[in-house]
């Protein structure tokens, strides 16, 4: 399932950027998470880490670097190329100095306990084959007082179902899109203290599901 995700996003990285998805799917992603990380860090005097999980061709890290956010961004991905791309884009940007590209398995974060204020990850979750334990994995790189949000298809109305089940299950397989009742399961063996949830979007829906770490 891994390598099969990884010859996947190889290929598609140098034309991600210009993908119909984007409109669609990424950028409400990146918006969702920038609403949420601008309302609680924005004016905040303490330098934090955001570690961005299944970042692609880094643009969630570029933003959050070029908005007026007290974050340095470590991003991280399976798939090379897309770390590569992440890179030359930082460096365009002008931000290379506060973003890093790490090529790695979200399975097994290459990271010490407490190492993050905040984790991201957006459109990658499906392709993970043990779940559970890549939540446990985001929540133990997490300091006290931390934040996960993750984002993936909504599959739990006819429209989500049929998009992501159907469609991006049969051209992407195998992969698992969560039913939101098994996510906030996820979180909650993890051992996060509050667990939010909200569906964005109509035509492509998605799931944010937001874990808060107790201070
Ligand atoms: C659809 S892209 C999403 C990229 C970005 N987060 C976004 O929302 O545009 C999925 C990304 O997840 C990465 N990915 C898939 N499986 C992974 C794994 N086991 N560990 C880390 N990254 C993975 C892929 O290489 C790809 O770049």
């Amino acid at each position: 399932m891994k390598e099969k995700a990884r010859r996947e996003f190889d290929a598609w990285a140098h034309s991600y950027d210009n993908s119909i998805l984007q409109r669609l799917l990424f950028e409400p992603s990146y918006s969702a998470f920038l609403q949420w990380i601008h309302a609680w860090y924005s004016g905040d005097a303490k330098r934090r880490r955001l570690l961005d999980i299944g970042c692609g061709t880094g643009t969630l890290a570029a933003r959050v670097v070029g908005a007026d956010l007290p974050f340095d961004v470590v991003g991280l991905d399976y798939s090379f190329p897309m770390c590569d791309k992440g890179e030359g884009k930082a460096v365009e940007a002008g931000v290379a100095d506060r973003v890093c590209f790490v090529n790695a398995d979200s399975e097994h974060l290459p990271f010490p306990d407490a190492s993050f204020d905040v984790v991201t990850c957006s459109n990658s979750f499906h392709h993970y084959p043990h779940q559970q334990e890549t939540v446990h994995q985001m929540r133990r790189v997490l300091m006290p007082g931390g934040r996960l949000m993750l984002i993936d298809g909504f599959r739990d109305n006819m429209i989500g179902w049929f998009v992501f089940d159907v469609c991006v299950g049969s051209a992407e397989k195998p992969v698992f899109h969560s039913p939101w009742s098994t996510m906030r399961r996820y979180f909650e063996r993890a051992g996060f203290a509050r667990i939010m949830q909200h569906k964005i979007g109509i035509l492509a829906p998605i799931l944010l599901t937001i874990g808060e770490v107790e201070p």
